[in-house]
């Protein structure tokens, strides 16, 4: 069984209603603030599969630059469409300026 892989991120420079992109192992996760609570889901639309990185995030609703589409960046859940299906998620656990991110 492959270990558990985690993406560990200096955290103190991304402030509430900002998120940031990251790679790891080919694949793109967006990090979000979503008012002080962090969260990681992946980067790229379930609509049409493009980057949610121009997103703007409101709270917990980061809505996809492209359609409008808007997601609950919680749990993934699409609130809003044309988007119908979920985000991909990553759970995080925030230990200090840092938010460990389990990617595998
Ligand atoms: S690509 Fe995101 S809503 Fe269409």
């Amino acid at each position: 069984m492959a270990a558990e892989q985690v993406l560990v991120v200096d955290v103190s420079d991304l402030s509430r209603g900002s998120t940031r992109a990251l790679e790891h192992a080919g694949r793109s996760i967006l990090l979000c603030n979503a008012d002080g609570e962090f969260y990681a889901v992946e980067n790229r639309c379930s609509h049409a599969a493009t980057p949610l990185t121009r997103g703007r995030l409101e709270g917990c609703l980061l809505e996809c630059p492209v359609h409008g589409a808007r997601f609950d960046v919680r749990d993934g859940a699409a609130a809003r469409r044309p988007a119908r299906r979920p985000l991909n998620t990553f759970s995080v656990a925030v230990a200090g300026n840092s938010v460990e991110i389990r990617v595998g």
